[in-house]
């Protein structure tokens, strides 16, 4: 969602801060600003647009030094937006600065209770009820008053705040919303995302909830609990370098995501696959195998594409180890009463590690007492720092907003545990090596794939312009259908459903006419028949068919219009090949459609608000 930058040291700060908002604008993009303090006072620049737009609004200033500065990049949650409702924030007098990510629940109650004081607003946000706040409690001691403030108010935030009269300090605090301080030689700097301070150095903190930092200029940071009580935090490496960030010659994020796929499943497999045993290990789960093997069900919580992760990870983990499983939208299991009983085992799966719903399912899980594990991208994200142990994806960082490698990333951690379960509990040293040997041929499977981006790009041509698809699937390739759908509208802003194939006669059946493209996964199983029949009830009423087949499959170009062929593999890892062409195929239709594809509209890649 939106984006803080901070800077403090003894280099220019202006060049920094902008760097590292372009940096995070993949996160939220509606507007962006800059507040800078040096022996002269306090200079903010914001406006509604990109960071391209602060450039513009800035470029006078481009030559100022030494100044100390906070930066930000908006995605609106209240108040639409404008200049006036851009971070920074100030106080009335405006002697402090804030910048903002998360949601202050309380806003309302306290802005009506500071206007009877006198205080004047200028905004709709919840931001500057905080910052009219930590005004209101400054003197001269920015710490404190802003430690007064956050006491004040309920929700979430990660807030970095400047004083006009304190051309020394930074003062950044976190509740619910990421916040890492990167520690350089005599400089500091602070971020939402690691992306906007890797190029200056690769040594971090992760702030922890509750806590406040102060950042000075010559490098000497304090940090306390809210409380004021004193700690000392663990310094970290960030483990990619600034050259992951890059496009890599390719026009978009996505499509550079899409292409690194072989790496990345190999990245999520290694050292993980035991080929001669016949399964796998993931010692970063911290659980010993006499619990794991106690297991009496699972429960998955994710969001968006990660939720439909979760749900092939459904269908492999009770075929092959025979454990009940549950998918849950983190949204609603924070707020259900979910049974959690003394054998279940919780998984959270996400890619950022910030998800609020998803951080909020997670601590829900722990209150009732149960074991939780992650499935994270984010190495030292909020997720994968609260849960009991887990698996990291070894992905690098996704910048696309629509989630590619990291789904099949996700998919691959979930083939091996189901391996590890499975082969505890019900498959037999010969059928975990099939498994096996299956995963690991996958990477030059979607090498393969990869090739016929021409093809799939010939097939965007030809549908493009139209405004409606269905995305069919069953089994295994039931999720695939749903993330192909998602894919396809979240950056080409076309209307598409996914369903299970057969229950498409259950009520999307009316939609179909010659206007509405379906996308069918025929996939040689035991139920290809079955899609097969889905197929011609989609023919017989005038609709078009796009199918996703097996290598070989002769069969199938009498039934559909268009085939792309995929290599074969063992049903469960199927969707790890079927979704390639799905999400070339979004992206190609975008792309032609003239979408913005790395920063949809009204998306951010890391949704930290609920
Ligand atoms: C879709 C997409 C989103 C995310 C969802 C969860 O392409 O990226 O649906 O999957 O917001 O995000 P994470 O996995 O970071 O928790």
């Amino acid at each position: 969602m939106c984006g803080i930058v901070g800077y403090i040291g003894k280099k220019e700060a202006y060049p920094i801060l902008i760097e590292g908002l372009s940096a995070l604008e993949y996160r939220g993009y509606d507007s962006a600003g800059i507040a800078m303090v040096d022996s002269t006072g306090l200079t903010i620049y914001k406006d509604k647009g990109k960071v391209d737009r602060l450039k513009e609004i800035t470029r006078s200033i481009e030559k100022e030094k030494g100044a100390i500065g906070i930066a930000h990049t908006r995605w609106a949650t209240h108040g639409a937006p404008s200049k006036v409702n851009s971070h920074p924030h100030t106080d009335d007098k405006e002697r402090i600065a804030l910048v903002h990510n998360g949601i202050i629940e309380n806003y309302s109650i306290l802005k009506d209770r500071l206007k009877e004081e006198g205080i004047e607003f200028r905004s709709e946000t919840d931001t500057e009820v905080l910052a009219q706040l930590v005004g209101k409690y400054y003197e001269n001691d920015l710490a404190a008053a802003v430690r007064r403030a956050l006491a004040d108010v309920e929700g979430t935030f990660g807030i970095a705040v400047v004083a006009k009269d304190q051309p020394e300090v930074i003062v950044a605090a976190r509740r619910g919303s990421p916040l890492v301080v990167g520690v350089g030689d005599n400089e500091l700097l602070l971020a939402s995302d690691a992306s906007a301070i890797v190029r200056h150095t690769k040594t971090v903190i992760y702030l922890k909830d509750n806590n406040l930092i102060e950042l000075h200029r010559d490098g000497i940071y304090h940090t306390t609990t809210l409380e004021n009580v004193q700690i000392t935090p663990e310094l970290h490496q960030l483990e990619y370098d600034a050259e992951s960030l890059a496009k890599g010659g390719f026009e978009h994020f996505m499509l550079k995501e899409i292409f690194e796929q072989p790496q990345t499943i190999k990245n999520a497999l290694r050292g993980r696959l035991l080929i001669a045993e016949g399964t796998a290990r993931l010692d970063g789960l911290n659980i010993v195998h006499q619990e794991l093997r106690s297991i009496e069900r699972i429960i998955f919580v994710a969001c968006g594409t990660s939720w439909h992760a979760a749900l092939v990870g459904e269908y492999m983990i009770e075929d092959i180890a025979g454990i009940p499983v549950e998918v849950e939208y983190a949204s609603e299991f924070r707020y259900r009463n979910p049974i959690i009983g003394p054998n279940t085992l919780v998984f959270v799966i996400s890619q950022s590690g910030e998800t609020a719903d998803t951080l909020a399912a997670l601590r829900e899980a722990s209150h009732k007492g149960a074991t939780v594990l992650g499935i994270c991208n984010a190495v030292g994200s909020s997720i994968a720092r609260e849960t009991h142990g887990g698996v990291y994806l070894h992905a690098g960082p996704e910048i696309g907003v629509a989630s590619t490698k990291a789904f099949t990333s996700q998919l691959t951690v979930l083939s091996l545990l189901t391996l590890l379960l499975g082969r505890m509990r019900r498959i037999s040293h010969s059928d975990g090596m099939t498994i096996a040997n299956a995963l690991q041929a996958i990477p030059s499977q979607v090498e393969q794939i990869l090739k016929q981006n021409v093809k799939v790009k010939e097939i965007a041509r030809i549908y493009h312009h139209h405004s409606n698809f269905l995305y069919l699937g069953r089994s295994y390739n039931f999720p695939v259908a749903l993330e192909g759908a998602l894919k396809l509208k979240e950056i080409s802003y076309v209307h598409a459903e996914g369903y299970p194939a057969a229950e498409m006669k259950h009520g999307p059946i009316a939609l179909i006419d010659k206007e509405m493209p379906s996308v069918v996964l025929a996939i040689k199983d035991s139920i290809y028949d079955k899609v097969i029949s889905n197929i011609q009830e989609v023919k017989a009423r005038g609709g078009s068919v796009i199918a996703i087949a097996n290598e070989g499959d002769c069969e199938i170009e009498k039934h559909a219009r268009h085939v792309i062929y995929i290599p074969k593999t063992i049903p469960i890892l199927s969707p790890l090949l079927s979704v390639i062409p799905l999400q070339l195929l979004a992206y190609h239709i975008a792309a032609m459609r003239g979408c913005e594809i790395d920063q949809p509209r009204n998306l951010a890649k890391s949704v930290t608000v609920e």
